[in-house]
C-alpha cells in the first residue's frame, strides 16, 4: 500500500498535541479524509479558518478530540440523567432556534421543569455552537441559517426504523420537509457520553457516489471531469489516538512508527443491506421545472398547501438530493460493496462535516448532540465543490 501526502495545514496545527500525545498522523487511503484539531490551534487567523473551509468543502471531517464547545457540568449532568430517569423519548429531540422552540420531549414523562430545563440547555447549546463557528468558520461570515439542534440519547445500535430512517445505511443528507434550495447542511456533533465512542462509516465522494447511481448515458462525460476533482479527496491524511480511531481495515505495520495504516476491508460486523432491497432504477438527473410546475410550486406555497405536500416546496434540486438519500439506503448492492471506512469518534469529542455530500451511516453510539446549518452555497471558498454546482454542470442548467 503507497502512502499519500499528508495535509499539511492539519499536521502543523496538530504538531504540540501530537507531540504531547504521541499519536502522529498516518497515511491512509481512505474514502473521507479526517483533520484532527487539538484546542492548542484555536484562535486561528483568517489563512488558516479558510484552510478549514477548504478542508471542510472538499469533502474532509473536522475532528476535534476535546470539543472546542464545553459544555456546563450541570446541564451535561441533566442531559445523561434523562435516559436513566426512565423518560421515554421516542425520537430525537429538537431545539428550532428560529422560534425557541423544543420538540420530541415526552411531555408525559417529564415535568414542566424538566421541559424547561432541557429548553435552556438546548438553547444554551445551539448558541454556544452558533458563536463558536462565526470565528472558526470566519470566511463564511455567518451566511447561513441556523437550523435545528438535536439532542440523540437513543442508542443507535440496533435501533429498528424503517429503511428511509434507518441511521446505519450509508447515505447523504437530505430534508423531506425542509428544502435547502441549494445551501449546504453543515453539521456540528457532540460525543457526550462519558465513556463510549460514537461509532460512524463513512463512504466515498460526493461526485462518485452520483456517477453511481445517475443514468450513465446522460452523464459519462461530465462526470469524468468531476470525477477527477472528487479525486482529490483522496489525497489525505487522518489521525489516530485519542479515542479517534478507524476500524474494519486489516492493519499494516509501518516499520519503526509503532503505528499501522488500515487497507478497507469490506463490512462484516453487521448486515447493512436492508431486506428485501434491490438495486433500483437510475435516478435522473434534476432539470428545471417546467413554467407550469414553477406556477403550481408557487401557488402551492401561496396557499399553504406546500406544507401539507413536501414536494411541492422542493427546487429539484431538492428533489435530486432526497431522491439520492432513499436510493442509497434502498440500494442493497450499493450497501454492500461500496468503499466505506468506520470512524470512532471518542466521548467529549466534537467533529463537523458537510453531510449532504460526505456519505455517512451512524452504527453504534448514545447521548449525542447536534447543531445544523444550512451554509448559502455561494460563499463556499470553493464554489464549484458545492453539490449544487456539480449537478448544475453535469445537468446543464440551473436546478434550483
Ligand atoms: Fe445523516
Amino acid at each position: 500500500m503507497g502512502s499519500g501526502p499528508v495535509s499539511g495545514a492539519s499536521v502543523l496545527l496538530a504538531f504540540p498535541y501530537l507531540l504531547a500525545t504521541g499519536n502522529w498522523p498516518l497515511v491512509y487511503h481512505s474514502p473521507m479524509p479526517v483533520h484532527a484539531i487539538p484546542l492548542t490551534a484555536l484562535p486561528a487567523g483568517a489563512g488558516q479558518s479558510r484552510a478549514w473551509c477548504v478542508q471542510l468543502e472538499a469533502g474532509g471531517i473536522l475532528y476535534f478530540p476535546q470539543t472546542p464547545v464545553p459544555i456546563p457540568a450541570a446541564d451535561l449532568d441533566f442531559l445523561l440523567s434523562r435516559q436513566q430517569s426512565g423518560s421515554r423519548l421516542h425520537k430525537n429531540i429538537a431545539y428550532k432556534p428560529a422560534g425557541d422552540a423544543l420538540s420530541g420531549v415526552d411531555r408525559s414523562a417529564s415535568s414542566a421543569e424538566e421541559f424547561d430545563r432541557l429548553h435552556d440547555v438546548m438553547r444554551r447549546y445551539s448558541a454556544s455552537v452558533s458563536a463558536f463557528l462565526a470565528d472558526f468558520l470566519a470566511p463564511y461570515r455567518r451566511r447561513w441559517q441556523l437550523d435545528y439542534a438535536s439532542y440523540r440519547p437513543i442508542e443507535e445500535e440496533g435501533r429498528d426504523l424503517p429503511t428511509r430512517r434507518r441511521n446505519d445505511l450509508l447515505h447523504t443528507d437530505a430534508f423531506p420537509t425542509r428544502p435547502t434550495r441549494g445551501a449546504r447542511i453543515l453539521r456540528f456533533f457532540h460525543n457526550i457520553h462519558p465513556t463510549r465512542t460514537r461509532d460512524w462509516v463513512v463512504g466515498e465522494p460526493f461526485p462518485r457516489v452520483v456517477g453511481r447511481f445517475v443514468q450513465p448515458s446522460t452523464t459519462a462525460a461530465a462526470l469524468k471531469g468531476q470525477t477527477a476533482t472528487g479525486s482529490t479527496m483522496h489525497t489525505s491524511a487522518a489521525l489516530k489516538g485519542h479515542g479517534f480511531s478507524r476500524a474494519g481495515h486489516a492493519p499494516v505495520a509501518v516499520k519503526g512508527t509503532g503505528f499501522s495504516p488500515y487497507i478497507p476491508q469490506p463490512q462484516k460486523t453487521r448486515a447493512l443491506a436492508p431486506e428485501g432491497s434491490s438495486t433500483p432504477h437510475p435516478l435522473a438527473l434534476p432539470h428545471p421545472d417546467s413554467p407550469a410546475v414553477c406556477a403550481l410550486k408557487q401557488l402551492a406555497r401561496a396557499t399553504g398547501l406546500a406544507a401539507l405536500i413536501p414536494r411541492l416546496k422542493r427546487t429539484p434540486y431538492d428533489d435530486f438530493m432526497m431522491r439520492l438519500h432513499n436510493a442509497m439506503k434502498e440500494d442493497a448492492e450499493f450497501q454492500r460493496t461500496c468503499a466505506r471506512e468506520e470512524v470512532k469518534f471518542a466521548p467529549g469529542s466534537s467533529w463537523m462535516v458537510y453531510t449532504e455530500t460526505v456519505p455517512h451511516a451512524v452504527l453504534g453510539g448514545q447521548y449525542a448532540l447536534e447543531q445544523t446549518f444550512l451554509v448559502d452555497a455561494a460563499v463556499m471558498v470553493a464554489p464549484e465543490s458545492a453539490p449544487v454546482a456539480v449537478l448544475e454542470k453535469l445537468a446543464g442548467a440551473s436546478v434550483v
